[in-house]
């Protein structure tokens, strides 16, 4: 659904196991954004589940990103199989006895998003050495292993908003995901406490309901507590709206997305059709995430005054040096 701010990623974890591929061309269908696999070794967590070779298979099936969520006891010594398999996102448990912070290092170095879960038993500050390696806090509203849990309101209200603490080292895309026990009864409630990513599994299985409505339904409703909770009524922003910031003769633009960018926020950079140069080219516009508009404006409104000066200060030096050139006539 075009504009929700909340992310759904369908757990197939009380999937048809004998025909993933359909399930997993089912959720795409049906409006799925990611789709999250719940790697278990009969361990970490009392089930046994599916491995990487699995999630290498499905990799073919779908373009949808692929969020791993690994209870497993040693994710750091089987790391480059889901890695090599193709998972956008990994995340594992902060209860493991491995050595974490390797771990995430190396999910990012492979340019993966990292992820640290925790059980409900586990208090957040466990995360606290690691926030700086974690594009993901994934808090887990039910004890892992099983789908069809009931979800815990009170681990939800005591970890899921000081979660976002957690990430506040990125301007934009950290994300904090909620997983498990995740439906139409509960969607409100986490999405008024800021919830990026709802992980949903049973409730997208169950007979009778359809798998799309659901979704939407979710959607919508984690959306509107975000909108009533935290967002002062005001509808979310859509996650992709992007916004423009300045428009700039091309040379400087460049240097300026560069700058901007340097601080974690993705920049488009697009023609304008705004401002003719005395080249002959247009001005290029800088776009930036919407919901990330303030805080490119308080970091760099004095630098676009700097830089609107020195694009004066080049056309001036331009047109004294070589006129003003005509734009090519397109045919
Ligand atoms: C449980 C898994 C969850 C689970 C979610 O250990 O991590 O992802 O599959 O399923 P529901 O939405 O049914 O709780
Ligand atoms: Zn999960």
């Amino acid at each position: 659904m075009a504009g929700s701010r909340a992310l759904i990623a369908a757990s197939i974890l009380d999937a048809d196991l004998s025909n993933l591929a359909n399930a997993v061309r089912r959720l795409h269908d049906a409006g799925a954004d990611r789709i999250h696999l719940d790697v278990m070794d009969a361990h970490f967590v009392p089930n046994l589940t599916f491995g990487a070779k699995t999630i290498k298979h499905l990799r073919k099936r779908t373009e949808l990103p692929l969020d791993a969520h690994l209870m497993i006891s040693e994710p750091g010594r089987y790391l480059d199989e889901y890695l090599e398999a193709g998972c956008d996102s990994i995340t594992i448990h902060v209860e493991i006895e491995e050595e974490i912070a390797p771990i995430l290092e190396r999910i990012r170095t492979a340019g993966r998003a990292a992820g640290l879960s925790l059980r409900p038993a586990t208090p957040l500050a466990a995360l606290e050495p690691y926030r700086e390696l974690l594009d993901i806090v994934m808090v887990m509203t039910v004890e892992p292993g099983f789908g069809g849990q009931a979800f815990m309101k009170d681990v939800a209200r005591e970890k899921l908003l000081a979660a976002r603490d957690l990430l506040r080292h990125k301007a934009f895309g950290g994300e904090v995901h909620v997983d498990g026990g995740v439906n139409r009864e509960t969607a409100e409630l986490v999405g008024g406490l800021g919830v990026d990513v709802l992980v949903v599994g049973s409730a997208l299985f169950t007979k009778g309901r359809d798998m799309g409505r659901e979704i939407r339904l979710i959607k919508a409703l984690a959306d509107e507590g975000y909108q009533y909770e935290l967002n002062d009524g005001m509808p979310p922003i859509p996650r992709d709206r992007m916004v423009t910031f300045v428009s700039l003769p091309k040379h400087l633009a460049h240097r300026f997305m560069d700058e901007i960018e340097a601080g974690g926020i993705p920049v488009v950079m697009l023609r304008g059709d705004g401002g003719m140069n005395p080249d002959g080219v247009r001005d290029y516009d800088l776009l930036v995430p919407a919901m990330v508009e303030a805080v490119v404006v308080e970091r760099h409104a004095d630098s676009r005054k700097r830089y609107l000066g020195d694009a004066d200060a080049w056309r001036a030096a331009f047109i004294l040096e070589r006129g003003v050139i005509a734009p090519p006539s397109h045919p």
